[in-house]
């Protein structure tokens, strides 16, 4: 995909749409998108801190009735518009309309969210050369907790790896979509699955793997919280990376004729599937190791590479593991940008080439903050202090975690609920049904869906959001 030339007209008329080469394509950079960080970095942590059991039981319920429906509307309407967010609201409610705020929202959140994902992915980029340089081998559990808190505090690491990582999302959406996105979405991301199996076999082997199965998928609440309720939706709606047009921009490269909700299932599905296989090769180790599982953003970090440390070779098994963990976050920070940059093509007729490179740094300068939070009291513990005065005791955050609550557990289930709200009670029945049904093996599911849509995704989301804030 080249996009339109540089000297396009800033009008909203893209000039002419590249497609995916076919429907594998897309759902291979779907699934790109989708699998990433959200799966195997966040979600175990979120799992630990909130005490697994009903959390990820609230969280399957929050992927099956409220994330799924709203991906066949995103996809849907990115299919039936051709346009990137904004511009796909524009077309289908009007040149005045406020229903393109979602899209600016989209826009919006699609900065917050890679100037922190980037810092993450930094860590992965180097715990893959720790890993090469001096290895895990021989140290203790608590050698290895106390490695992660050196990282995390260190903002001349965190800075360094930021800037790459920014750098090489730059360098594929700057070379667009087919040429980009595609080629790396094929073979590493297997590689990356079949590495997953493996440690979960091994895991169990373990000790481990009976308390881990109680903690993941055992009855019980007693950590539960209703902003633990709140971050459940909040994650259903970033590892499927949706409520910010980033699968309605995909989409939008889709033909008419491609099919939508079988596509949606097999994305979900998958996401799904290696979100539970993270947990089940991270906590096993934890719980062997005698660590916590409440552990926080370090869990991963500390947990493969204790593992690592004990396997023959594991210094070179662990620098490919993160390499490819690093892969997967750049399928999925390619999504983030792909956003803005489509944006500004559609409306302004900017070059892609100069789209992504002045986006990209703004988000790097942007994400300055996040990768100097543990380690720099402005944006880490005075930080915290201040957003505690704000938000009540015990909900102090720093930058990085900020960046994240926000944009994850407000932008995205807020933006989610207008796309979801527009497509079930905006746009016309006709264009729904037509759009839906358009290529569709499943088009018998129409109604169970706008159903899903008009009812349970509204009160949903509006019922969770009132519960978080303390008034139901
Ligand atoms: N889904 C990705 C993950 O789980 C992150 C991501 C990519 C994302 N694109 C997004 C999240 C768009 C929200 C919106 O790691």
């Amino acid at each position: 995909m080249t996009g339109p030339t540089r000297n396009a007209k800033p009008h909203p008329q893209p000039v002419r749409r590249e497609h995916w080469s076919g429907r594998l394509a897309f759902v291979l950079a779907a699934t790109g998108s989708a699998v990433g960080l959200g799966n195997i970095w966040k979600f175990p942590y979120i799992t630990g801190v909130n005490g697994g059991g009903w959390f990820v039981l609230i969280y399957l319920i929050c992927v099956a009735t409220v994330a799924l429906p709203i991906m066949v509307a995103e996809i849907m309407l990115g299919r039936a518009t051709q346009r990137s967010p904004v511009l796909a609201f524009r077309k289908l409610a009007g040149p005045r309309s406020p229903w393109q705020g979602i899209g600016w929202l989209g826009v919006a959140a699609a900065f917050v969210i890679l100037s922190y994902y980037s810092v993450v992915a930094g860590w992965t980029l180097h715990y893959s050369w720790l890993a090469l340089s001096q290895g895990f081998a021989g140290m203790q559990p608590a050698e290895v907790e106390a490695l992660f808190g050196q990282v995390y505090a260190d903002p001349g690491i965190n800075l360094f790896w930021h800037g790459l990582f920014m750098l090489l999302t730059i360098a594929i959406v700057a070379a667009g979509v087919n040429a980009g996105v595609e080629r790396w979405s094929r073979i590493l991301m297997p590689l990356l699955f079949l590495m997953i199996l493996a440690l979960v076999l091994r895991a169990a082997g373990t000790d481990g793997f009976g308390p881990a199965l109680d903690f993941v998928f055992g009855a019980h609440s007693d950590r539960l919280t209703p902003a633990g309720v709140l971050e459940a939706l909040g994650h259903s709606f970033f590892t499927l990376s949706l409520g910010m047009g980033a699968m309605l921009t995909y989409g939008s490269y889709l033909r008419a004729r491609d099919d939508v909700v079988t596509t949606s299932l097999a994305v979900g599905g998958l996401d799904t599937l290696i979100s539970l296989m993270a947990c089940m090769m991270i906590f096993p180790i934890i719980f062997v190791a005698g660590l916590t599982p409440a552990a926080g953003p370090g869990l991963v970090f500390v947990s493969l590479p204790i593992a690592f440390g004990q396997l023959p070779g594991g210094a070179l098994w662990a620098a490919v593991f993160f390499v490819l963990l690093a892969v997967a976050a750049l399928t999925s920070a390619i999504s983030l940008l792909e956003v803005a940059v489509s944006h500004a093509i559609d409306w302004r007729g900017v070059s892609r080439r100069r789209a992504a490179i002045g986006i990209g740094a703004v988000i790097f300068v942007l994400g300055i903050p996040s990768a100097l939070s543990g380690g720099t009291p402005l944006f880490g513990s005075d930080f915290a202090a201040a957003t505690e005065a704000l938000f009540g005791e015990g909900h102090g955050k720093n930058w990085f975690d900020l960046a994240d609550y926000l944009a994850s557990n407000w932008m995205l289930p807020l933006g989610g609920l207008g796309i979801a709200v527009f497509v079930a009670w905006r746009m016309g029945e006709h264009a729904r049904e037509q759009a839906f049904r358009a290529g569709s093996r499943f088009a018998r599911l129409y109604w169970g869906w706008v159903w899903l849509l008009r009812y349970i995704v509204p009160v949903g989301v509006v019922a969770v959001f009132l519960h978080a804030l303390g008034i139901i």
